[in-house]
């Protein structure tokens, strides 16, 4: 069992917990998730990593309410625990396996949307550990939206924030942001971009048009996290990837996001899966029981 020590609502349906996971924190790297589930019978939750202390041996989660899952991790207090904390899954950030001299060379942009903050916040304090202060634009539909603001300011270079209805900040998407440091003379070598999807999109259609190279990390629908029953399929770069155990993080002016983003829409749904298994075969054996892969 992983006992909750702190439990907070950082904003409406948002929420941040402290757990005590001591395997996870001693070996997990920025860019990489977990998978909780409640009780032992209870849904599986991947959630990136918002922070670590080794020495504490915790693990800091951000997540939002979107289903029964999440409500029920929402209901859950500082004193309870997790059944399973399982990780850490997936491959730490480009930034942390490739050669530190190198990393230090460029000047990185990060755009995080909404509780997309929460993953972005690891990247840019390790950066900032290694002596490197990155620009970073969050963005939020409205101010109360707006995420680990001192967090992020402690460990930024630059902080823009914006909110879609102006009440914080500048006012607009995070692209109009991009569009307006490109403008104002600002060059960047590489954009980090984690929010929802549709951010993503844009944000890499953006930085498309000013040939900045730019990493997502995609969050489709997982199941086991281990690459074995095919729920977080996608296409990158016309090969076909699992987000568990390839990424989540990819080049994200290869990524196929409207087939990402319909594919989570069919996913939802008994009769979807059961389609996905027919069309997609042997990546989509199932086997692990809940993936309906083998229905
Ligand atoms: P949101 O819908 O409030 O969007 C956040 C910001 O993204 C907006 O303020 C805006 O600046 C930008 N944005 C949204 N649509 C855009 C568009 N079409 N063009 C340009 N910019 C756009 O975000 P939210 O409600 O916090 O998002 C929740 C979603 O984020 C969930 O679907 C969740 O699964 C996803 N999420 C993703 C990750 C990840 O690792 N990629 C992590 C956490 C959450
Ligand atoms: Fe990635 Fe199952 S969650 S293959």
């Amino acid at each position: 069992m992983y006992k909750i020590l702190e439990a907070k609502e950082l904003a409406a349906n948002i929420f941040e917990m402290v757990v005590s996971a001591e395997r996870v924190a001693k070996s997990c790297q920025p860019g990489q998730f977990i998978i909780v589930r409640t009780s032992e019978d209870s849904e599986r939750i991947p959630l990136t990593i918002c922070d670590y202390d080794r020495e504490a041996g915790t693990i800091t989660i951000v997540f939002q309410i979107v289903g029964a899952g999440t409500q029920m991790m929402a209901q859950m207090k500082a004193g309870d625990a997790f059944h399973d904390f399982v990780g850490p899954l997936g491959r730490p950030s480009e930034m942390i396996t490739d050669p530190i001299e190198e990393v230090k060379k460029r000047k990185y942009l990060f755009v995080a949307g909404g509780v997309g903050t929460a993953p972005v916040y690891p990247q840019v304090k390790w950066l900032h550990e290694q002596g490197i202060d990155a620009d970073v634009i969050v963005g939020a539909k409205t101010k109360d939206l707006i995420l680990l603001e001192e967090e992020m300011k402690s460990v930024a270079g630059n902080l823009y924030i914006t909110t879609d209805d102006g009440s914080y900040g500048r006012s607009g998407l995070v692209t109009k942001v991009i569009e307006d440091l490109v403008a104002e003379g600002k060059h960047y070598d590489v954009c980090v971009a984690i929010g929802p999807m549709i951010m993503m999109k844009f944000a890499c259609l953006t930085t498309k048009k000013f040939e900045i190279p730019t990493i997502v990390s995609m969050n489709p629908i997982m199941v086991d996290g281990t690459g074995m029953c095919g729920a977080c399929r996608l296409t990158v770069g016309g090969e076909v990837k699992f987000a568990c155990v390839d990424g989540p993080e990819f080049d994200g002016h290869l990524v196929d996001f409207d087939q990402a983003m319909k594919r989570q829409q069919i996913y939802k749904t008994q009769e979807g899966r059961a389609y996905l298994a027919a069309k997609e075969g042997a990546t989509h054996h199932g086997g692990c029981g809940q993936c309906g892969g083998d229905q």
